[in-house]
């Protein structure tokens, strides 16, 4: 352990002690402190290139030092980290990505060691949880967006510590642990602005989701909390009867009932849903037409059975007058909104099963089997 003296720069020093003369510094943030100066070097994962796709690679590197933030930057110690299915497209070079050399993850949370000289938004302690796009705030979407995500093109999440610019970052919901915390970024924003921003859910409306994962837990529970009746799918029955003990009011097996819109449609008085959640793509497009409601909505959000073409006739959609929105997660403004929505509301979030970070190759194994129901978070 390198002696705190050689560690600590006056400005650092001085920060430090006025938090704790002030008491701003609460239980975790001393773990956290601790973990810091405890350590010469801090650990990551990268992705490693091999012939068809990637490994997982732990790595150590020197501790960042506070005194090297740029006036707008925060320094974090990331507390936990949660998995997408978008981390298994990457590890097994699914879209032909090349994320060689990066840390993957978008989604994490922790709290905040030390600011640079013009941080205005935070302090040191504060929980916080950082933003898929770091780039995009608010307003419309921009290609350019697109170019700069955590866990892809920028370094993501798996790592003990990590400089953010101010901007990127969010409080995360009053009384929320970090590893609830770290199941935001990516699937919960995404649910949200698929059905509340984009989507304008009202209570009385119907919302059809597609399988038990992250997006599409989390749309179940923002569904319920807003007064809606869900439909959910998934390949076995003891997931279903999880989801329906969050509310779902109908849960069909899509692998026992694979023309799955027939059974929705008659529990629906042959209305079909107001809003479909449409994780799966070219394999579940045509249930997912088959399933909507005149006028109704679908968020185009996900490539579960992959990346090709949809294989039905798109006339359903015209016929019906259906509103097709593509997503791709949200801005700050969107989280922070979403983050509003939580603390006035009671939301759990569902995690289905906790990794240390030594374990992590286990829990991307455990992501492709795809036997978790919710969310998988991995603990620093
Ligand atoms: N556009 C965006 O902004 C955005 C954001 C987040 C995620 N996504 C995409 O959305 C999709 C879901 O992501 P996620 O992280 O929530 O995934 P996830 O947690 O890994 O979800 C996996 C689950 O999907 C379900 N599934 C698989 N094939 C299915 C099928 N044919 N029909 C219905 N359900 C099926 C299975 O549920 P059961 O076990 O219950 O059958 C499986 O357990 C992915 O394609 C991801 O890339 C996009």
């Amino acid at each position: 352990m390198m002696p705190l003296t050689i560690r600590l720069s006056s400005k650092w020093s001085l920060d430090y002690r006025k938090h704790i003369l002030t008491g701003s510094i609460h239980k975790p943030t001393l773990k956290s402190y601790a973990r810091f100066f405890s350590m010469n070097d801090c650990r990551r994962w990268i992705y490693r290139k091999n012939s068809t796709s990637y490994d997982l690679v732990a790595q150590t590197q020197p501790v960042p030092s506070p005194d090297e933030l740029k006036p707008h930057e925060c320094l974090v110690a990331v507390r936990a980290v949660s998995l997408n299915y978008r981390d298994r497209i990457q590890w097994r070079n699914l879209a032909g990505r090349n994320v060689d050399g990066k840390v993957p993850a978008s989604d994490g949370a922790g709290e905040i060691l030390a600011v640079g000289s013009a941080v205005s938004r935070f302090k040191p302690g504060d929980r916080v949880a950082a933003c898929f796009f770091p780039t995009w705030k608010s307003g419309k979407f921009d290609l350019g967006y697109h170019q700069a995500d955590l866990g892809g093109n920028l370094d993501g999440m798996l790592r003990d510590f990590a400089v953010f610019d101010q901007d990127a970052l969010v409080r995360i919901p009053d009384g929320w642990s970090f590893a609830q915390a770290a199941t935001l970024p990516c699937a919960a924003v995404t649910a949200w602005v698929a059905l509340v921003r984009r989507g304008n859910l009202q209570p009385g409306q119907s919302v059809c989701v597609l399988g038990t994962g992250g997006v599409s837990i989390f749309a179940l529970q923002f569904a319920k909390l807003l007064g809606a009746k869900v439909v959910v799918t998934s390949s076995s029955d003891a997931k279903l009867e999880k989801a329906r003990q969050l509310g779902a009011d109908h849960c069909i097996n899509y692998q026992e009932i694979p023309e799955w819109s027939k059974s929705l449609w008659d529990w629906s008085g042959r209305h079909g849903v107001d809003h479909v959640v449409e994780v799966g793509g070219p394999g579940t497009f045509e249930q997912s037409m088959k399933s909507v409601a005149a006028d109704g909505h679908i968020a185009l959000i996900g490539v579960l059975t992959g990346f090709g073409p949809p294989t039905a006739s798109l006339f359903p959609l015209l016929a019906r007058n259906v509103r097709l929105d593509g997503i791709y997660v949200g801005s700050r403004d969107d989280f922070e909104a979403m983050v509003g929505f939580l603390n006035s509301h009671q939301l759990t979030p569902q995690i289905d099963r906790r990794f240390r970070f030594e374990q992590t190759p286990e829990a991307f194994e455990y992501l492709e089997s795809a036997q978790h129901f919710g969310k998988i978070v991995i603990e620093l």
